[in-house]
């Protein structure tokens, strides 16, 4: 996804844009570009990395207040001029922008037809030009930035200097973030604080509609009809050194290996022995309203929608409540009915997800209630919900989510706890989960020392067009997160189908050609899947089981034991056998393992 760093203060900017810009280059992007002001502005953009276009920055590129950008393209293909910034014709104004301006034609033709020239296809450019127009008669830089902003339709983060103000950048945001960093007698901004933390960790958020102005000694910041806002700073703990790969060749690997860290981090301080129940300070909820519900909807997008799946299942079995699960991206679109004895809980490791902050927006206009659990702290739908559980995972890099995953579906074993004691789940069985879920870190600690068997495997199937995942009941979504984890890293073919369902239609494509992933824990239902296991086989289908013994050798062809746990937590210690089997798989058939094509880490548009 795009991404946006602005810089004013004593340094140059240049090097801190550039910086700020490669901080960012994780969530996907074609192309990129920075503009400083110095008696002018200078600009240079190109299609490419960040690493491209730095070596294109001259070493006399002086100026101590700039903007830069790294963009995904939407308007108009990757290209040198479709780069941001964008600039106005006399290049006085330089825009870079997120999200994506709906209306961008109609503007550009009544710009056109007033005699505006424009040099690239996006939407961006209206911005430069429309702001150029008003900006000589305004009485401030944000007040043409408003001006503008006011006959824009759609989304935007953006990030506005002007040449003749060469003390100031504005910014504003709809939908897209803009987060603020406050340093000594210096100010930052950005889309994402990754960019920023190397340099502070006082930040701020602004909210839809706000627009703030940035001076070397602070900021102002103000409400869509101008009048000034008070906001508090937030200090974030994520360090610099958190987006190193940390001598990991691979982020990916990096944090499925940190998991025994990050799983034990989601559990610290949560969890009660003597009344073997989860304390979730950020639920704002009593125990009169946590017994109240009768329902409860989860939505996310991606590995978060499928971590929701095992969250439904934890939650159905544990407290009791009907539960299910929702890609969130569906659910906004679908005019749901919104009832006042459900819960709805919104999952999102960035926490900028724009279909999932929609459908929470959505919600929340229809007075239903939702808790968030969320990876970043302060982030959009963080602010949004009434209330929720942080993960504490620390920043995912990599564009496939893997310690956030398993986070959240360690928090939704929390939630699920919490939800089940204080309605029917007897203190031995909460005794039990509080039990499970200490063993967790330790476990995952053992699963990692399986990499090597894991690589081998994942060396065997990886050339494999098309690869079929199947589980039951609780191992069903785990075993399309696994199916999930290896299309987005290795672009395999893969596909999830419960066990039960293979027979009804899926099973025609078994074949020595389609191996199939089968997660078999032991739990009740393990002669059913041990019986799916001997019909893929009798259609001539290799089998890598996934599970907690050793199978018969006519079942499996190959097997991969992990500890067992309780069998209401057993999904998530499956799952992490799944994200190496990908991340080897990628490696092997060497691919761009944290950035695959196509694909961004935050999807802050529609
Ligand atoms: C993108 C990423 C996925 C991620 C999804 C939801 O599609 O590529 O890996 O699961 O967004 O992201 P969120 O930040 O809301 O969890």
């Amino acid at each position: 996804m795009c991404g946006i760093v602005a810089y004013v203060g004593p340094k140059d900017a240049a090097p801190i844009l550039l910086e700020g810009l490669q901080r960012l280059e994780y969530r996907g992007y074609d192309s990129a570009g920075v503009v400083v002001s110095n008696r002018g502005l200078k600009m240079r953009k190109v299609k490419g990395r960040v690493a491209d276009l730095a070596a294109v920055v001259p070493a006399r590129f002086k100026g101590t207040l700039g903007i830069g950008h790294t963009r995904w393209a939407t308007h108009g293909a990757p290209s040198d001029v479709n780069a941001h910034p964008h600039l106005s014709a006399d290049e006085r104004i330089a825009v870079v922008h997120n999200g994506i301006i709906e209306n961008a034609d109609e503007l550009r033709a009544k710009l056109e037809a007033d005699g505006a020239v424009f040099l690239s296809e996006t939407d961006t450019e209206v911005l430069a030009h429309l702001i150029a127009r008003t900006v000589e008669d305004a009485e401030s830089l944000a007040e043409a930035v408003r001006a503008a902003l006011k006959r824009v339709v759609g989304t935007y983060g953006v990030a506005v200097v002007d040449a003749q103000r060469p003390g100031e950048v504005v910014v504003a945001r709809n939908g897209s973030p803009i987060v603020l960093g406050i340093g000594e007698k210096e100010m930052f901004a950005a889309s994402d604080v990754a960019a920023l933390v190397r340099y502070t960790r006082q930040v701020v958020h602004l909210e839809d509609g706000e627009l703030a102005v940035l001076k070397a000694d602070g900021f102002n910041t103000f409400s869509s009809d101008a009048r000034e806002t008070a906001k508090e700073p937030l200090t974030v703990d994520w360090e610099a050194g958190h987006y190193d790969t940390g001598g990991y060749e691979h982020y990916l690997l990096k944090e499925i290996s940190e998991q025994p860290e990050t799983v034990a981090r989601t559990l610290r301080g949560r969890l009660d022995d003597r009344f073997h129940i989860a304390h979730l300070g950020g639920l704002n909820m009593d125990a009169r309203e946590s017994r109240s519900f009768r329902r409860v909807k989860i939505i996310g997008c991606g590995s978060a929608y499928y971590s929701g799946q095992i969250g439904a299942q934890l939650i159905e079995e544990l407290a009791r409540i009907p539960s299910d699960a929702e890609p969130a991206s569906e659910f906004r679109y679908r005019s749901p009915v919104v009832e006042p004895d459900t819960l709805y809980v919104a999952i999102s490791q960035s926490g900028e997800t724009y279909d999932t902050l929609a459908a929470v927006q959505e919600l929340k206009r229809k007075g239903g209630r939702v808790l968030g659990i969320v990876n970043t702290v302060g982030s959009a739908i963080a602010r949004e919900v009434d209330g929720g559980v942080y993960l504490h995972a620390g920043p995912e890099v990599s564009v496939a989510s893997t310690k956030a995953f398993t986070s959240t579906a360690v928090a939704f074993a929390l939630l699920a706890l919490h939800l089940g004691r204080v309605r029917d789940l007897s203190p031995a069985d909460g005794r039990r989960i509080v039990q499970g879920l200490r063993a967790l870190p330790g476990q995952i600690e053992e699963i990692l020392t399986l990499e090597p068997r894991i690589k081998e495997l994942a060396g065997k199937y990886a050339d494999s067009p098309s690869m079929m995942f199947v589980g039951r009941v609780r191992g069903y979504p785990v075993a399309r997160e696994g199916a999930q984890k290896l299309k987005e890293v290795s672009y395999v073919h893969a596909e999830a189908y419960p066990a039960s369902e293979l027979k009804h239609g899926p099973l025609a494509l078994i074949g020595p050609e389609m191996p199939t992933v089968a997660i078999v824990p032991d739990d009740e239902l393990l002669d059913k899947n041990l019986t799916t296991l001997g019909e893929i086989r009798a259609r001539g289908g290799r089998v890598l089981m996934v599970g907690h013994r050793e199978a018969d050798p006519r079942l499996a062809d190959d097997c991969l034991v992990v500890p067992r746990n309780e069998i209401e937590l057993d999904p998530i210690l499956l799952s992490i056998p799944l994200q190496l089997f990908a991340y080897h798989a990628a490696v092997a058939l060497g691919r761009d393992v944290d950035k695959p094509r196509n694909l961004a880490k935050s999807v802050t548009v529609e």
